[in-house]
């Protein structure tokens, strides 16, 4: 047999059962009108390194209206035409309203957008994401063109009490995060959730001041930030969110040994190796293998692992959750 083939073969406990859910009710040839309820910024501070915020949309009456569950996505038509007069095609946004929206009642759903500034690096002139900016430039009662909902898999459990949770961002990937925490705060909180996000100052963190209050709250809440440009003496590597892992694996490593827990991981496509080799640091083979299943031996080389090894040799399990961009 094969590595593999031997991979493959590995029985893992604690598998979910996941939820039928409908996606495409509204296509991108009909698209439904929706109006901003309300956007605001939220980074902790106006001196944030990038701009994100916060936007509701009020989708009452449209096909889009109660539609949707935490972790799925919608498609926003950017206003105006391209340079050969057709209309822009839609951009994918993650959903961070939980399920039923922002007032419960499927009205409102929300996305947290960065606006994309670049400057093009040979001619340096000033290169603006469409979508990210006619987003952010939306004002209270603007209409905007909608689809979806989009998305099978990122999605909490058919039972979410079932599993306990370990939550992984970077930067805007918290979003669906969010909508799913709330999903479980409605159900009295029947899990442990931890949350590990990241970004490069703290003044970045999105939903900061929430989420240092529901771990106040909650005690079955935690709340791990990994700040990477704040660097030290002491602290003269970058921390980024996979090294949480490690910095606070007191309150993680029995959470990662559970046969409850389920891993979620969203944001830079950069990430995933970086969780995938610290999990292989961390945990023994049997506990390791509960989320990534790997060919024998190649464990003990977690340090020359490549990205192009993901996901024919780096396996990730259905433990194991991934909405990375
Ligand atoms: P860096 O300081 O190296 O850019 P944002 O979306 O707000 O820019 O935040 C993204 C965060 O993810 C930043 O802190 C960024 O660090 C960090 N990051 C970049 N590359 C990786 C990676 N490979 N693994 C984990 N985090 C990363």
């Amino acid at each position: 047999m094969s590595n593999a083939n031997a991979q493959e073969s590995v029985e893992i406990a604690g598998i979910p059962e996941m939820p039928d859910v409908t996606q495409h009710l509204v296509k991108p040839n009909a698209p439904v009108i929706g109006r901003v309820h309300a956007t605001r910024l939220c980074t902790r501070s106006r001196k944030a390194a990038g701009f994100v915020r916060h936007v509701e949309i009020d989708v009452s009456g449209t096909a889009l209206e109660n539609s949707w569950h935490s972790g799925q996505s919608f498609g926003v038509v950017p206003a105006g035409e391209t340079a050969d007069a057709k209309p822009h095609k839609l951009r994918l946004y993650s959903i961070a309203a939980p399920t039923g929206g922002e007032t419960g009642d499927g009205k409102i759903i929300t996305t947290t957008v960065k606006r994309m500034i670049d400057e093009h690096w040979e001619s340096h002139k000033l290169v603006t994401g469409l979508c990210s900016n006619y987003l952010c430039d939306l004002n209270v009662g603007d209409e905007v063109q909608l689809t979806g909902p989009v998305g099978k898999r990122f999605l909490l459990p058919k039972d979410p009490s079932k599993h306990d949770y370990i939550f992984i961002a970077t930067g805007t990937g918290i979003a669906p995060f969010r909508g799913m925490i709330h999903d479980l705060f409605k159900l009295g909180m029947p899990s442990r959730v931890a949350m590990l996000m990241g970004a490069p100052y703290e003044t970045d963190l999105l939903y900061h001041d929430d989420l240092t209050a529901w771990a106040d709250q909650h005690d079955n809440f935690t709340y791990h930030t990994a700040i990477s440009r704040h660097t030290t003496p002491d602290q003269p590597k970058r921390l980024y969110v996979q090294d949480r892992l490690s910095e606070d694996f007191d309150t993680l490593g029995p959470m990662l040994a559970s046969e409850r827990t389920l891993i979620y991981i969203c944001g830079l496509a950069g990430m995933e190796l970086g969780v995938y080799q610290q999990l292989a640091r961390l945990l023994s083979p049997e506990q390791l293998a509960q989320y990534l299943s790997v060919p024998e031996g190649f464990a003990e080389q977690v340090d020359q692992w490549e990205r192009s090894m993901i996901p024919k040799t780096l396996k990730k399990t259905k433990r194991m959750m991934l909405e990375v961009y």
